[in-house]
């Protein structure tokens, strides 16, 4: 048993409660007890330690990455949705040369550094696998299914089923195996059924990329738009949209997946998402560079959701700090409260992210019973918790998975 305490300790929980003096009392497995330090000073304790002039929240999740495209930094064109694929397609494969390895575990040093102790990987290739496996983190493991031509359907298909046999061989209370569609425009409905039926049959967790930019919702309304232009040059195919927006949303009912950006999404399509229970994970920045817009938090409120917030890969984005994302996003909202948009912030990176999850996984809050993961940061603020945090604070000062500290 251990004990860690601090001048304050953010639970995060739906009422944004606060302990001054807090400890947490834990094992390698759960937290044991939460109360003020001096409460559980005298428990049996391995190592009991204190830091001042901090506070400590559950150890942070960014929800959504992309690892294996850790070495853009400046292959990729920004600015303009299209232009951003087009250079995606051009680029992907220089990008996952023979230094990916290092830079994928560079990667890594900054998601813990930036207080990350759990991440949802979306995982194309594999090629991240045993970076994430062997490293400390948590994972959700999301292997990418792609693929619009009918012929290579089958391939695709047995490709995808291969990566998730290998990534159910790392199966454990730190790497958690599931399933993506990378979105509607890229999946043919073929393999969307079957993926679908793998993610139920096999009680997988999933993910999708939806409605990120307007060339998509034009391409699924139209039937016309860039996404036209885009299949006839890179597939030299005439090729329709596979679904209607609704009919694509249908599809996902009884499972609660992660819909990934859902910039370009009407209150009618919220309020779908909404009824099956599913979950929006938002990423400001890559938002930003990719289709010049960030997430109606006002829209979100009134289909009564509350985004998760994350980084993307750097295929969209300069660092997968999420310090660094929550503070933009702190800037970019201007029409919001600031300090209840910092806890809501901060809360989409902690409670939100872990909320009714499907695996029924206990993280992102500090409560007995919960993973004793943890971050602590340096603060000299002693009210306006949140928002100081999001303000000040660029890295951790320490770091608590499965109890034990990496940091
Ligand atoms: C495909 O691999 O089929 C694909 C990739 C990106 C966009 C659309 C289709
Ligand atoms: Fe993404």
């Amino acid at each position: 048993m251990y004990l860690i305490g601090a001048d304050y300790l953010l639970l995060c929980n739906e009422d944004f409660s606060i302990i001054k003096n807090g400890g947490i009392y834990f094992n390698e497995n759960e937290i044991l007890e939460i109360d003020t330090y001096e409460n559980l000073q005298n428990k049996p304790a391995k190592s009991q330690k204190y830091y001042q002039n901090c506070v400590i929240t559950p150890a942070l999740t960014n929800l959504h990455i992309h690892l294996e495209f850790s070495q853009n930094e400046g292959s990729l064109k920004f600015g303009n949705f299209g232009k951003w694929l087009d250079s995606v397609i051009e680029n992907r494969e220089s990008l996952m040369d023979s230094s990916l390895q290092l830079q994928m575990q560079n990667t890594i040093q900054t998601l813990l550094q930036s207080g990350v102790g759990f991440v949802g990987a979306i995982s194309s290739y594999g090629y991240d696998l045993e970076a994430l496996a062997n490293s400390p983190l948590r994972v959700l493991y999301f292997n990418e299914a792609i693929g619009s031509k009918v012929e290579a359907l089958d391939m695709l298909y047995q490709n995808l089923l291969a990566r998730l046999q290998d990534s159910q061989q790392f199966s454990s209370h730190h790497f958690f195996p599931a399933l993506a569609i990378h979105s509607p425009y890229s999946v043919h409905s073929k393999m969307l059924q079957k993926v679908l039926n793998l993610a139920k049959t096999q009680s997988l967790p999933l993910s999708v990329h939806f409605l990120e930019s307007k060339e998509e919702r034009e391409w699924l309304e139209t039937k016309k738009g860039y996404f036209q232009g885009f299949f006839e040059r890179f597939f030299h195919t005439k090729m329709q949209p596979f679904y209607t927006i609704s009919d694509f949303l249908n599809s996902f009912r009884g499972l609660k997946p992660y819909f990934v950006h859902c910039l370009e999404a009407t209150y009618k399509d919220l309020e779908m998402i909404a009824k099956m229970q599913g979950k929006i994970i938002s990423c400001p920045k890559s938002n930003r560079l990719l289709n010049n817009k960030i997430l109606d938090l006002n829209l979100c409120k009134q289909s009564q959701i509350h985004p998760i917030f994350a980084t993307d890969g750097k295929s969209s984005n300069d660092s997968l700090s999420l310090l660094d994302e929550l503070r933009t996003a702190l800037y970019a909202y201007m029409d919001y409260d600031l300090e209840s948009l910092a806890k809501d912030l901060l809360l989409g990176v902690t409670y939100y992210a872990h909320k009714d999850n499907p695996l029924g996984i206990k993280a992102g809050s500090l409560k007995k019973g919960f993973l004793p993961d943890f971050a602590v940061f340096k603060t000299k603020a002693k009210e306006q918790l949140a928002l100081m945090l999001l303000l000040y604070t660029k890295k951790a000062e320490a770091l608590y998975i499965g109890g034990k500290q990496i940091i």
